[in-house]
C-alpha cells in the first residue's frame, strides 16, 4: 500500500502543526479596482484541466504547432479565470500541483530558479510542443517542501536544472497566465496510488495542508492551480483534423453524468459531500482527479462550505473538463440541489471499461 512511503511525523526544523486548517475566510471588501484587499495567504484555488488542445487552439507562439481553433467554451472559461486573477486575485505566487510530473517515491517541489526548455506532449506530440521560461517562487518551494516533510510526507527538492517540465504543469500554468509574469511553484504528483484500485488521497490532503502552512509562513498571496481533468475515459482514434468539434462529446452519457453530480455539489456548496463522493466519481470514471491534485486544492482551502464557481465544461477527446474557482472571501451563488436529488448516477453499478487513459 501506498503508506509505506509514509514517514513519522515530526522533525527538526519547526514544530508540527496542531491547529486545524481553517474552514473559510471572513468575506472581503473589494476595493475600487475590483481587486480584494485581503492580505497574505490563500486567494483563490482554481480547478485548471491542462489536456494540450487547449494551448494548441490558443495558438501561443510558445506552441509550435498551430490550430484553427477549438474547445471554446472551454478556452472562454479561462478568459474570465485570467481575467479574475489579474484583476482580483493580484497573487504573488501561483502554486500548481500536476498529475504527469509523476514521481513515484514522495512528493517532489520544483526548487529550480529558472526553469527553461521546451514541453513535448508524448501522446499528442503534433498539439503541444511548448518553449517555457518561467521563475520559480524558491523561497515558498522551499517552504513547502518543508512544511510537507513535517507533516510526514516522504518528500524531495528538485534542484536539478535539466529536468523537463511536464505538460500539464504547463498548460495549467500558460491558460491562467499566458504571460507567465507571476512567480511559479510547481509540485510534483506521488503517483503509487495508481497502483491501487481504490484512490488514495490522503497524502494530498495533508500536502494541502503542509502547502497552506508554508503560504502563510513565507507571507505570499498565492492562488492554487489544481491541474486536473475530471471523468477521464477517452477515443483511442483521433479525427484528420484534430480541432474538429464534430467528433467531440463526452465518452459516453455514463461519464457525462457523474462529472454533473460532482458539478451539482460543487455549485450548491456541499464541499463535505464532495469530498466523500470523490473516490466513488474515481472508481467511476477513472477520473484523473485520481492524481489528487483537487484533492490538494480544497484541502489547502480547508474544505470551504461554499459553493465553486464552475465557470465551463468541456470535453477534450470525451474527457470531462471543468473549469473551476473557488473564492473563499468571494463566493459564488449557491445553486442548490433539487430536492431529493443525491449523487451518484442510477446507473452507478454499470461495469466501466478501464483503459488506460491520459491526456
Ligand atoms: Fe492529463
Amino acid at each position: 500500500m501506498s503508506r509505506v512511503f509514509h514517514i513519522t511525523v515530526g522533525d527538526r526544523r519547526r514544530p508540527p502543526q496542531t491547529a486545524p486548517v481553517p474552514t473559510g475566510a471572513p468575506a472581503a471588501e473589494l476595493g475600487p479596482g475590483g481587486g480584494d484587499e485581503r492580505g497574505p495567504g490563500i486567494v483563490a484555488g482554481f480547478l485548471a484541466p491542462h489536456p494540450p488542445h487547449l494551448i494548441y487552439a490558443e495558438n501561443p507562439p510558445q506552441n509550435q504547432p498551430r490550430s484553427r481553433g477549438g474547445w471554446e467554451l472551454l478556452r472562454w472559461a479561462y478568459q474570465e479565470a485570467r481575467r479574475r486573477l489579474r484583476e482580483r486575485h493580484r497573487p504573488d505566487v501561483i502554486v500548481v500541483h500536476a498529475p504527469h510530473w509523476i514521481t513515484m517515491v514522495g512528493h517532489h517541489v520544483n526548487c529550480v530558479p529558472n526553469p527553461r526548455g521546451l514541453s513535448v506532449e508524448p501522446i499528442f506530440p503534433h498539439l503541444l510542443r511548448y518553449r517555457y521560461d518561467f521563475r520559480t517562487d524558491v523561497e515558498l518551494a522551499t517552504a513547502i517542501a518543508d512544511c510537507a516533510a513535517d507533516a510526514g510526507l516522504v518528500t524531495r527538492k528538485l534542484t536539478n536544472p535539466g529536468v523537463r517540465v511536464d505538460y500539464a504543469t504547463i498548460g495549467a500554468l500558460h491558460l491562467l497566465n499566458p504571460d507567465w509574469d507571476i512567480p511559479v511553484v510547481s509540485l510534483s504528483a506521488n503517483n503509487n496510488p495508481y497502483f491501487y484500485s481504490d484512490a488514495d488521497l490522503e497524502q494530498m490532503e495533508r500536502l494541502g495542508a503542509a502547502t497552506r502552512r508554508a503560504v502563510e509562513e513565507t507571507g505570499r498571496r498565492a492562488v492554487l492551480a489544481g491541474s486536473n481533468s475530471l471523468s477521464h475515459l477517452h477515443w483511442d482514434r483521433e479525427p484528420d483534423l484534430p480541432e474538429d468539434m464534430a467528433a467531440e462529446h463526452p465518452y459516453d452519457d455514463h461519464q457525462y453524468r457523474w462529472d454533473m453530480d460532482l458539478l451539482t455539489l460543487v455549485r450548491a456548496g456541499r464541499t463535505r459531500e464532495l469530498r466523500a463522493f470523490l473516490p466513488r466519481h474515481i472508481e467511476a470514471t477513472a477520473a484523473e482527479v485520481k492524481a489528487g491534485s483537487l484533492s490538494w486544492l480544497l484541502s489547502a482551502l480547508g474544505w470551504p462550505e461554499i459553493p465553486g464557481d464552475v465557470l465551463g465544461y468541456g470535453t477534450i477527446i470525451g474527457t470531462g473538463n471543468a473549469v473551476i474557482e473557488w473564492d473563499p472571501a468571494n463566493p459564488a451563488r449557491a445553486h442548490p440541489a433539487p430536492p431529493g436529488w443525491a449523487p451518484g448516477p442510477d446507473d452507478a453499478d454499470r461495469p466501466r471499461p478501464m483503459t488506460g487513459a491520459r491526456s
